[in-house]
């Protein structure tokens, strides 16, 4: 099975859920972006107070500081394989996260797109109720993501790396779907 992966998709879409279980079964590093500035904020470091306000308007969190959280977390990256969530979330980051793994001999080995109708992202949101999950504020998310997120789609196409898979139904239904997209 592929053990490189990254997650595409908007928000809702599971990539965190999903992620979280693909890991856990196979002794994959789940790398999320979001929970990584999440742990910043809640323990108020500079770098939290600095993306709090951005992420609790549903923008993007400024590709240098992102970087950085990423590039700290890689170096601990070994043969185990390893899954980014979230991230990349712009070209300018997935044209500089290139380099970064060529460094470590890891080539992505597959994107895995989840895709999903509006309607029911933002039911899924409204449902959990984390700070970014009020209305205006997800459909600000759903128009960044639109805009600076799904320029990756071809990105990674042309590659050759992306595979979609729909990510309507249950939790378990959708693990299987990607997994048996992996092998
Ligand atoms: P991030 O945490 O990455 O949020 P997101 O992409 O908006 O995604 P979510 O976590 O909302 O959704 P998800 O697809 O992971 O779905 P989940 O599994 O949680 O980013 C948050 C913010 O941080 C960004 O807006 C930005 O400000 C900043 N940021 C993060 N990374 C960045 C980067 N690289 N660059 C710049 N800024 C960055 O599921 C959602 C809900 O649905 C959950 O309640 C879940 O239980 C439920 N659910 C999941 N699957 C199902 C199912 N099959 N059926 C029913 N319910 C389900």
């Amino acid at each position: 099975m592929k053990t490189r992966l990254l997650f595409l998709g908007p928000p809702g879409a599971g990539k965190g859920t999903q992620a979280a279980r693909l890991c856990e079964t196979n002794g994959m590093k789940h790398l999320s972006t979001g929970d990584l500035l999440r742990a910043e904020v809640a323990a108020g470091t500079a770098l939290g107070q600095e993306a709090e306000t951005v992420m609790n308007r549903g923008e993007l969190v400024s590709d240098t500081l992102v970087l950085a959280i990423v590039e700290n977390q890689m170096k601990s990256f070994s043969g185990g394989g390893w899954l980014l969530d979230g991230f990349p979330r712009t070209v300018p980051q997935a044209e500089a996260l290139e380099p970064l793994l060529k460094d470590l001999n890891q080539p992505i080995q597959a994107v895995v797109l989840l895709e999903l109708d509006d309607a029911v992202l933002i039911q899924r949101l409204l449902a959990r109720g984390r700070a970014d999950d009020n209305e205006n504020v997800i459909r600000n998310r759903l128009e960044v993501y639109r805009e600076k997120t799904a320029p990756l789609i071809n990105f990674y196409r042309k590659k050759g790396l992306l595979l979609s898979v729909a990510a309507d139904g249950s939790v378990e239904e959708i693990t299987e779907r990607i997994s048996s997209t992996l092998i």
